[in-house]
């Protein structure tokens, strides 16, 4: 199959940012074309309020334009294969466009986010997702490799129970160092997955599993993530309802979790 050839005829009649297809030799694959996503002013915006005003740089946006973002995302997929991370086969590129394997192999899949999402509604224990997803991103730091945006949504459960990476449109190595992509990823991955905890329980067993994993950490992770969570930690004692939504609200308590384990690693 030639999947540049494929590519260069598909792109032109796609209608979506990001499509599914199946292609004639019995292979379902993604193709992801350059898109005007947010205008370069939102990141432009963004970047100011985490570097000059909270002076937190490792989470400035590392968005670079929407062809570069197809090389990078065409590169981060080559390289995290190449040190045997589960994430999908680059399969070609062009100027504006990728193509990918589909990693459900044509069957759907559901992000983590999706598992912890429904278990909560179904008053089911959130830890066991919660501990697939983090193991499956520190055994990837082991690798001295990093993701894009470690939240759940981008992380998704395979048939085989293993734990695979999407979404690799931004390369924060760009203007970030390993260790400060690293902690981006720990602090993404909590953030984007601690509100969903509503039992005393589940937020005991993943305080004391973070906690359990800190001596794995190298010592440099673990002083950027401490000197990280200390400069927003304050946020946890805004819990007023009229001034927080309910974003606010899930976001304070990813926050007074972050200052707990943050307590319990210095103990
Ligand atoms: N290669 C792939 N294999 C399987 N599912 C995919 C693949 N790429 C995208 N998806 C599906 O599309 C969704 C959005 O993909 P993502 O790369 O996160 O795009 P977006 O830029 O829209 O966030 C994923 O949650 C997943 O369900
Ligand atoms: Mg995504």
């Amino acid at each position: 199959m030639n999947y540049d050839e494929e590519l260069r005829i598909l792109l032109p009649q796609q209608v979506k940012p990001l499509q599914r297809y199946y292609l004639q030799n019995d292979q379902y694959v993604w193709v992801r074309k350059a898109s005007n996503g947010n205008p370069m002013i939102y990141y432009k915006l963004l970047k100011i309020l985490t570097v000059y005003i909270f002076k937190l740089p490792i989470f400035q946006p590392a968005y670079r334009g929407k062809n570069l973002a197809i090389i990078d995302e065409a590169r981060r997929l080559n390289e995290l294969n190449q040190a045997h991370i589960s994430a999908p086969k680059l399969l070609a590129q062009c100027h504006n466009g990728l193509m990918m394997s589909d990693l459900g192999k044509g069957q759907p899949l559901k992000t983590l986010d999706d598992l912890m999402a429904n278990r909560a509604d179904c008053k089911m224990a959130i830890f066991p997702v919660w501990k697939m997803g983090i193991d499956a991103l520190l055994n990837l730091h082991n690798k001295g490799q990093y993701l894009s945006q470690a939240f759940a949504r981008n992380m998704i459960e395979l048939t085989d129970k293993r734990v695979a990476f999407l979404d690799f449109e931004e390369d924060p190595a760009n203007i970030l160092s390993i260790t400060e992509c690293q902690v981006r990823d720990i602090v993404f991955y909590l953030l984007s997955t601690v509100h969903y905890f509503w039992d005393e329980t589940d937020i005991e067993d993943a305080l004391n599993y973070c906690n359990e994993q800190h001596p794995h950490t190298p010592p440099e992770t673990l002083a950027l993530f401490f000197k990280t969570v200390k400069k927003f930690k304050w946020i946890r004692y805004l819990h007023s309802p009229y001034l927080m939504g309910r974003d606010g609200k899930r976001f304070a308590k990813s926050i007074r979790f972050l200052a707990n384990l943050l307590e319990r690693i210095e103990k």
